[in-house]
């Protein structure tokens, strides 16, 4: 890329500043041709986990390995030039201690050229993000539903519906916040618990399935471009993508068997 047309990436200090500010518009991608199609209207993009189940066909994110994200972070960096890209660090990587940790998190970093990891943050990240913040590695975290600990958690229903659970998910936010954490996703939670962690917290909430007060909003692309026929209550399709890829599809064939494609206009001849 020549010094004329070099865009400046958002940064993570940018969306931290954010707090309170005009909503952070963040999607998920996992490839080099959607994430150019995002970048223009993203503050934040995230390679998230999801991309186990979206497209990858896991029943949880849970078998999810470093070097799929790996993998799926450089095509987006690759395809990204303007948003922030964040890739979510899988379940292994960073639960049983900071040092393995910040190993993982700094391989993140170096293979893919991301700016940023996340980090599903129960009560015993705070030691984590801060060493690994310390060291050079902004951190998101993520609270509420958090969808490695499914097994843990009784399924990927929402949470923070009872007092209880509500007051631990407070109280990760704002432990991840005080740990250094740029901002913090809260999903799956009501919105009574969601506006209360973004009342509690100094950095930027990012809601998904959460609160239109949050500071930003996130959502899995393939579920909001109506990829596939059920998706979580809080999804909205702005798309229908599914209908749009069985006509294609099915046009294709019929084009195939009455050998109306290929057209003129897509065979080659002799040079004349
Ligand atoms: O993995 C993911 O896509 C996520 C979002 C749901 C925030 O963590």
């Amino acid at each position: 890329m020549s010094a004329q047309n070099y865009v400046k990436r958002m940064t993570a200090p940018e969306i931290s500043a954010r707090k309170g500010g005009d909503p952070i518009v963040c999607l998920t991608a996992y490839d080099a041709p959607t994430a150019s199609i995002l970048d223009e209207h993203c503050d934040l993009i995230l390679v998230g986990d999801s991309v186990g189940m979206v497209v990858h066909g896991l029943n949880s994110t849970v078998g999810v390995t470093m070097e799929m994200m790996i993998l799926h972070g450089q095509a987006v960096m690759r395809g990204s030039q303007k948003a922030l890209v964040v890739v979510d660090m899988p379940f292994g990587s960073y639960e049983d201690g900071k040092e393995r940790a910040f190993q993982n998190a700094s391989r993140m970093m170096m293979e893919t050229g991301c700016q940023a990891i996340k980090i599903e943050s129960g009560s015993y990240a705070a030691e984590t993000i801060r060493y690994l913040v310390e060291r050079g590695i902004p951190v998101m975290s993520h609270v509420g539903l958090r969808p490695q600990s499914h097994h843990v958690l009784g399924g990927f229903r929402a949470r923070g519906r009872r007092e209880s659970v509500a007051n631990e998910i407070v109280e990760n936010a704002k432990s991840a916040a005080e740990a250094g954490s740029f901002a913090v996703v809260v999903e799956g939670v009501s919105k009574e618990i969601a506006d209360k962690v973004t009342e509690s917290v100094s950095i930027p909430t990012i809601g998904i399935g959460a609160s239109a007060n949050c500071d930003g909003q996130i959502l899995v692309t393939p579920d909001m471009l109506g990829l596939f026929d059920r998706v979580p209550k809080f999804v909205h399709k702005f798309a229908d993508q599914k209908a749009l890829v069985e006509k294609a599809a099915s046009d294709y064939a019929a084009n195939v068997k009455d050998r109306s494609f290929p057209r003129a206009e897509n065979v080659y001849h002799f040079k004349k």
